[in-house]
């Protein structure tokens, strides 16, 4: 087995699957694009739904990437050995291409070739799905990996709930996958200690998806127009096996955010010194993307708060100082900025945000205090109930450990138990995974939502005419079947004058009628041809770009409408701010 360094093991990736036919592509925006149902980007596979479900893709059909990833399910875990709020994902498609065969031979010779990651076949362990009544048993796939070498008492058949891949959406592409294991030096914990158990002999490091279903809104399985293989090698899980650490924060991703942590810190605790890694580390992302959002109380902007309000909590657990989160950003970016560019281009705005969002964070505690002392002065009993120091963490960020340690200062204490299920609660109804917040469909192309999404081109092209600012980019688009909502940069609230303007322009472009065409083309002749857009590819890759007549011309995945006279009469219903330089458009069809 080879130890390398996380740089090597990307370009090996993308190495051997450009030797293999693929067209490497760039990591999509972790901000999802005309999405409804994902707050993040959660999967490699996410930005290229349209294609899993049949659209053509300009690159081809097959495909490679390393996708940036937010995962904040499991946040409460994060300081263990394993788990991560960011995470990059290595992934290969076959879009109809190739299937089971090519795909289970190309993973054996990845893992096990002495040109790549050279791991000793016997340490390798994979589980097949068992079958169930709505798709068979997988036993081709058992046969393939038996053929390349991996040996029968290796091969474990596991059911639906281990080894069938859905999207984080609760509808799309899904099916049964194969995944594979590095069998550690760790004893069997019980008899039959095997991949499904996690006490950590086998640790996961790559996921096939042999994706034949769309999963509807109705939870019925319909077999797909063409079948499809998606891959997924969490980045950080195979350095952690490749380097033979015991933690993925012992790995050359984060050992320099903990030198830089334990540098600035007064004590020492490694959970807490983990999470601030992590989660500096995840707003980093978040803040610097492409799509980059600020803290505010809803979607992702309430993910980042969440991320950024624990890092300061924990952070005065090591006695770190005001200031120094954004000093352990700069070192979260130092690592990534070959990479990830927009990190390095977006530095000022990071720690510009982290630093602000300290300072709010100081004010609402300081409101905080006021509010315990006021409690504490009407409060009957020694214990304050676990209603009332949930709502101190709610209205004012007040973490329990602090409401506790103040409650000892007066004599009382804390009903922490009562805390945690009215956390529990609140969390279930609400914020609780909050990538999965919305309801709808990832593969919801409805006409509507079509027509919605032709309506945001429209309204993007107008509102860089009228406000004269070709600044004003989109960041963030979200479309249902009622109304489309679109965020973009600039600085202040239109005026109604404004407002009436963009809608005229729009409903122009309707009255028009004029046809909607795609071409493909490189980024590069797209930027040339002035369209708008990301133009943040890495690797010349062809992009598909929608002209509506004059009107507009953006770089966009589809699918539109195939003329603009489709779409009725355009109106903005509301113009609002949405965080710091930000503001929103909610418009509808009628
Ligand atoms: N989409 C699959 C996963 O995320 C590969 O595991």
């Amino acid at each position: 087995m080879k130890n390398i360094d996380s740089y090597t093991l990307r370009k090996m990736w993308t190495d051997f699957y450009s030797q293999k036919g693929h067209a490497i592509i760039s990591s999509a925006s972790l901000i999802p694009e005309n999405d409804p149902t994902v707050l993040f980007t959660t999967a490699g596979m996410h930005p290229l739904v349209p294609y899993l479900l049949g659209a053509k893709h300009p690159s081809g059909n097959r495909l490679a990437d390393v996708q940036k990833c937010v995962r904040t399910g499991d946040i409460d875990e994060v300081g263990d050995a394993s788990h991560c709020t960011f995470f990059e994902m290595l992934g290969n498609w076959s879009l109809g291409d190739y299937f089971k065969q090519e795909q289970i031979r190309w993973s054996y010779e990845f893992l096990t070739s002495d040109k790549y990651l050279g791991i000793d076949p016997d340490r390798l362990a994979v589980t097949v799905f068992a079958g169930d009544d709505d798709c068979p048993r997988d036993e081709e796939s058992a046969k393939l990996w038996q053929e390349c070498g991996i040996k029968k008492e290796h091969i474990f058949y596991l059911p639906r709930s281990n080894n069938w891949w859905g999207p984080a959406g609760v509808t799309g592409p899904c099916g049964p996958d194969t995944e594979m294991f590095f069998i550690s030096d760790a004893p069997d914990c019980h008899e039959g200690c095997g991949p499904d158990c996690d006490c950590g002999k086998y640790l996961e490091i790559w996921n096939d998806v042999f994706m034949q279903y769309n999963k509807t809104a109705d939870g019925k399985f319909e077999p797909l127009k063409q079948k499809n293989v998606d891959t997924g090698m969490g980045l950080e899980r195979t350095l952690c096996i490749l380097q033979g650490k015991k933690s993925v924060y012992e790995t050359d991703i984060f050992v320099p955010i903990l030198q830089k942590v334990r540098s600035l810190a007064s004590k020492s605790d490694e959970k807490a010194e983990r999470i601030v890694a992590d989660h500096i580390r995840t707003s980093v992302f978040i803040i610097g993307d492409e799509r980059g959002v600020t803290c505010s109380n809803v979607d992702q902007g309430y993910i980042l708060r969440r991320l950024l309000r624990r890092a300061i909590r924990f952070g005065k657990q090591l006695e770190l100082n005001k200031g120094d989160l954004s000093k352990i950003a700069l070192t979260v970016i130092d690592i990534y900025k070959e990479i990830y560019p927009e990190l390095y281009e977006g530095k000022d705005k990071i720690t510009d945000e982290i630093n602000a969002e300290e300072e709010r964070f100081e004010k609402t505690l300081s409101s905080g205090i006021k509010e315990f002392e006021k409690l504490v002065f009407y409060q009957k009993g020694d214990t304050i109930s676990g209603k009332a120091a949930f709502r101190l963490y709610e209205t004012y960020g007040f973490p329990v450990e602090m409401t506790v340690e103040l409650a000892r200062e007066h004599g009382l204490k804390v009903d922490v138990e009562g805390f945690e299920s009215a956390y529990k609660e609140h969390q279930q109804k609400s914020h609780a995974g909050a990538e999965q917040k919305f309801k709808g469909g990832l593969a919801d192309h409805t006409e509507a939502i079509t027509r919605l999404h032709t309506a945001t081109h429209l309204m993007h092209t107008a509102l860089k005419r009228v406000l004269n600012d070709p600044d004003a980019n989109q960041k963030g688009s979200n479309i249902t079947e009622e109304r489309l909502r679109f965020d973009f940069t600039f600085h202040r609230a239109l005026t109604p004058e404004e407002i009436a303007k963009v809608e005229e322009l729009v409903n122009e472009a309707i009255k028009a009628d004029v046809p909607i065409t795609c071409e493909e083309m490189t980024v590069d002749e797209a930027k040339a041809q002035g369209a708008i857009g990301l133009f943040t590819s890495k690797y010349g890759e062809r992009v598909k770009v929608y002209t509506m007549g004059t009107y507009s011309k953006e770089i966009c995945g589809g699918p539109h409408a195939s003329r603009t006279g489709e779409l009725g009469k355009f109106r903005i219903i509301k113009e609002q701010s949405s965080g710091a330089g930000v503001r929103r458009i909610k418009a509808v069809l009628e």
